[in-house]
């Protein structure tokens, strides 16, 4: 989604904003462009289509000015175009304003600029901002130095919605005022200058020092000195984090595809999320969340919540928590979740979970939830991301940024760290035996070598993708826990190659989808699980019955059967084995994609993190 990059110091902006926009590329976008102050003159400069645009713009290598803001744009309000594209300006051009986020009241705001004689020049909600500020701004006879941070200050209260914003003006040369509700913003530090980003990996090569800010902060840069406010103009003291991302780790490091990289990760990535949490023959340690076994023998049941492949990662977790804890769970789709009234009280526990920690329907599900008593706990790859802010109890993932618009690593991050909490819920509640436990417990452990052996050999797996990339329906199925990894490839193969494709439990074939299956069609089929191979495996002979060509993901002997291919991979406990079995299939949707010649890693009208509803 969009993207905010920001510069005030001693340097020229442009160049820094402008590198900032291609790091953040990834979050999907369809515009960008960039505004400097230079001479009591506001540059603003841009278009539609990707960033390297700008540099074609005339006259972006004359701006010298050494405090600048920048955006990508993901159009909500209004087509992608420049007229719609950020940095807007109010009808004087004063103001500067890029914004992330949506303001929901706009068409008032908008009524009531029109109703002051402001004319709007775009579709945008956006555009409401910079005129709003120019109307206070103008209406404060008070024309000393908080005459700019008074009138951004108004503007921010009368907004419904959630926004992330820089302004600069012409004003005030040395100065920019940013703000945040409900949308992320920081602020990094080096001497004397500051950088501000929606996202830390824009800015990760300039410093390691950054100030997380929290909704309702207003805050008021200059070359040497920054100040943080509340909504009341209060002064407020924030603290200075030091993050330690290493900033090569959000870089392609040789691989041609963040996603490649990122599927290639995913041994260490593991092993990041396992941690300190796991050892041989110790119980498994959550004594970073409060969760006591009075509290967990007095609940009735928990939710997983999220969206997408985050949902997906739910829907692995859910056998094992049920089994081994004894408590009901219901995943659900954090976007239909909010709107059912689902039964919440003090004895639900709810779970949710997202790579990014800002996707607006889990922190709204995550809200809701909270205003009925139940406790919350998030999980999340993005450290201080609004989720964790909101919960109860915050457990990180570690997958290191996950850059690729398709989730990889953090999915399997996702389920280790779920299956890691079921059983300290289920060592805690004693409610299993301990020898099951124990075998997954060794199983979550081997893991990471076992992720290495598939990856060694990629060379089938690039084939079949190569005899299939043309087709148009690709059907995915399994039971199981290998139903779940069917939906986790579906989703994963129609996000980059845009071929149609949908996962079915292999039981419900006969119940309508086997009609889908004519002469030539693709069948994926999962089996990993000892106890449901045999019913799979008849569900795939009566699609090859009928035309199908199969492709199959299995640590099962079945290399005699009369398969188009059979991709072994190593056996584990099937409660765990999405994290295994998912990863050829990543790399099939990889390879279709990349034999289609798209864009890997930044799908059409995809983004990494959806901050809109
Ligand atoms: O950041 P989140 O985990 O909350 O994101 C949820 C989904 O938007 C995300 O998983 C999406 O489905 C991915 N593009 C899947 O690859």
């Amino acid at each position: 989604m969009c993207g905010i990059v920001g510069y005030i110091g001693k340097k020229k902006a442009s160049p820094i904003l402008i590198d900032g926009l291609l790091k953040l590329e990834y979050r999907g976008y369809d515009s960008s462009g960039i505004s400097t102050v230079e001479n009591g003159y506001l540059s603003n400069m841009k278009d539609k289509g990707r960033v390297k645009n700008l540099y074609d713009l005339d006259g972006i290598n004359d701006l010298n000015g050494t405090i600048g803001i920048a955006h990508t744009r993901w159009a909500t309000h209004g087509k992608p175009c420049k007229e719609n594209s950020h940095p807007h300006m109010d009808n004087e051009k004063c103001f500067s304003v890029v914004h992330n986020g949506i303001i929901e009241n706009y068409q008032d705001l908008r009524d009531f600029l029109i109703g002051k004689g402001y004319k709007f020049l775009s579709e945008t909600d956006t555009e409401t901002i910079p005129n709003l500020i120019h109307y206070y701004y103008n209406k404060d006879e008070n024309s000393n130095e908080g005459r700019f941070l008074r009138a951004v200050n108004s503007a921010c209260k009368d907004v419904k919605g959630s926004y992330a914003i820089e302004v600069i003006c012409k004003d005030y040369p040395n100065k920019m005022i940013i703000a945040r509700k409900d949308s992320p913003l920081v602020v990094g530090v080096n001497q004397d200058e500051y950088y501000v980003a929606s996202d830390i990996p824009a800015i990760l090569s300039y410093t390691k020092n950054f100030y997380l800010l929290d909704d309702g902060d207003i805050v008021e840069l200059q070359k040497n000195s920054i100040s943080f406010y509340n909504m009341n103009l209060e002064k407020i003291q924030k603290d200075l984090k030091n993050i330690e991302w290493d900033a090569t780790s959000s870089e392609k490091a040789g691989y041609p595809d963040y996603m490649l990289k990122e599927i290639y990760e995913q041994p260490r990535s593991i092993r990041e999320t396992i941690g300190t949490r796991l050892k041989q023959g110790e119980k498994v340690n959550f004594s970073d969340i409060n969760i006591s076994k009075d509290y967990l023998k007095n609940i009735d049941k928990i939710y997983l919540v999220a969206c997408g492949t985050a949902m997906h990662a739910g829907l692995s977790a859910q056998p094992l928590f049920e089994k081994l804890c004894k408590i009901p769970v219901t995943v659900d789709i954090a976007s239909e979740f909010r709107y059912r009234e689902p039964l919440i009280d003090d004895k639900t526990l709810c779970i949710f979970i997202s790579q990014s920690g800002e996707t607006a329907d889990t922190i709204a599900a995550l809200k809701l939830v909270k205003l009925n008593g139940a406790k919350t706990i998030a999980i999340s790859n993005v450290i201080n991301s609004s989720i964790t802010r909101e919960a109860d109890f915050t457990i990180y993932t570690h997958a290191g940024p996950e850059i690729a618009v398709a989730s990889t690593k953090a999915y399997t991050s996702q389920v280790t760290l779920l299956a890691l909490l079921g059983i300290h819920f289920a060592e805690v509640l004693e409610s299993s035996d301990a020898s099951e436990i124990n075998n997954i417990k060794n199983e979550l452990l081997l893991l990471p070598e076992k992720i290495q052996d598939i990856l060694k050999d990629v060379t089938q797996i690039k084939e079949f993708a190569k005899k299939v990339y043309t087709e148009h329906d690709i059907f995915f199925i399994g039971r199981g826990t290998d139903y779940t990894t069917a939906k986790e490839a579906s989703l994963k193969l129609k996000e980059i190659s845009y071929i149609h494709s949908d996962a079915y439990a292999a039981g419900e074939l006969k119940h309508g989808p086997i009609a889908l299956i004519e002469n030539g069609v693709t069948v994926v089929g999962i089996v990993t699980d000892a106890k449901l191979a045999c019913k799979t495996i008849s569900n795939l002979q009566e699609v090859i019955t009928r035309g199908a060509k199969t492709f199959i993901i299995t640590n099962q002997d079945l290399e005699k059967g009369n398969y188009d291919k059979v991709i072994r991979i190593p056996n584990t406990h099937p409660m765990i084995s999405p994290i295994l079995s998912v990863i050829p299939l990543q790399l099939f949707a990889y390879y279709i994609s990349k034999e289609k010649g798209l864009d890997v890693d930044k799908p059409r009208n995809l983004a990494k993190s959806v901050t809109v509803e």
